[in-house]
């Protein structure tokens, strides 16, 4: 019902000025039913904030799409198209079945709206490096740990040994899930498959749709310290 408003209003907006497409896009930014996928429950919000400054209290696996539209590329030079980086996010995190396609009036909304939020037309492209080798990782201290699962894992995952709270069942239960790792990944030592979910978000390249964790958004200190957390 909601959703067939607003896209009444997107079509009304190709009449007149950008502001509804705008807002619609930014409605859009915060729905998880962007995607048809009924196994999505991500929204753009799940993984990016939209602020200058965004909220120290998070670790999240993307960058803030503040002054996002006019970077010369995106996902550290792989892309340098902004839909086709969003659809990176759309089709592998969100399960969107095919890509949103230029012309389709989300594509457009999303657009407008990121533009709004991009005043700065020169920003220049942000560092994106991928941990290519999964090794064992020296572990810090299990307050920051905790910190960071709080700060990084429990919006999808909820609470450690309960999963309370969590925005999907899919996200399994940490690090209960773990237990089982020796007979499904016999020989890999089960902290080395949960670094490898966490900077590579597939495990071994196989599926999934968590978000991988670059460097820059997540150090392998921090990583260290949720490790000692999880007592892994
Ligand atoms: C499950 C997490 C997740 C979701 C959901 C998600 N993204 Fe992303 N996105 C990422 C990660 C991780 C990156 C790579 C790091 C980065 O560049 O921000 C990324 C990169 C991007 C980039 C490139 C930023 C840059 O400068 O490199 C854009 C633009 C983007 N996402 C837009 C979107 C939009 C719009 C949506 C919603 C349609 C969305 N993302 C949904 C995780 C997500
Ligand atoms: C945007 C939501 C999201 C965030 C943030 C997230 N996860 Fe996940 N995670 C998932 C989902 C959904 C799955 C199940 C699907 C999959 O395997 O990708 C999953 C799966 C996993 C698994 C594999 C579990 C299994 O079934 O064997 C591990 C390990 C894991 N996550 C660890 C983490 C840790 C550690 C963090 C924080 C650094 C984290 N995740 C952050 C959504 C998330």
């Amino acid at each position: 019902m909601r959703w067939g408003l607003l896209t009444l209003a997107v079509l009304a907006a190709g009449c007149g000025g950008s502001s509804s497409a705008k807002d619609f896009g930014e409605e859009l930014f915060q729905d998880a039913r962007l995607s048809e996928s009924q196994f999505n429950s991500f929204s753009c919000s799940t993984c990016h904030a939209d602020t200058a400054t965004p909220e120290a209290s998070r670790i999240l696996s993307g960058y803030t799409l503040h002054n996002s539209a006019f970077r010369p590329s995106w996902w550290g030079g792989y892309e340098t198209n902004l839909l086709d980086a969003v659809n990176f996010c759309y089709v592998n995190f969100m399960r969107g079945v095919s890509p949103l396609a230029p012309e389709d009036p989300k594509s457009r909304a999303l657009y407008e709206y990121l533009v709004s939020i991009s005043p700065d037309t020169e920003a220049p492209a942000l560092p994106f490096t991928v941990v290519k080798d999964i090794g064992d990782i020296p572990r810090g201290n299990a307050t920051r740990g905790a910190e960071v699962y709080r700060a990084a894992c429990q919006t999808c995952h909820g609470e450690t040994h309960s999963g309370k709270g969590r925005l999907t069942e899919l996200a399994s239960i940490l690090p209960e899930v773990t237990d089982s790792y020796g007979s499904i990944f016999p020989g890999v030592p089960k902290q080395l498959v949960v670094i490898e979910k966490v900077r590579h978000g597939q495990f071994f390249g196989v599926g999934g749709s968590m978000p991988l964790y670059s460097r820059e958004a997540l150090s392998d200190e921090d990583l260290g310290a949720l490790l000692a957390f999880l007592g892994l």
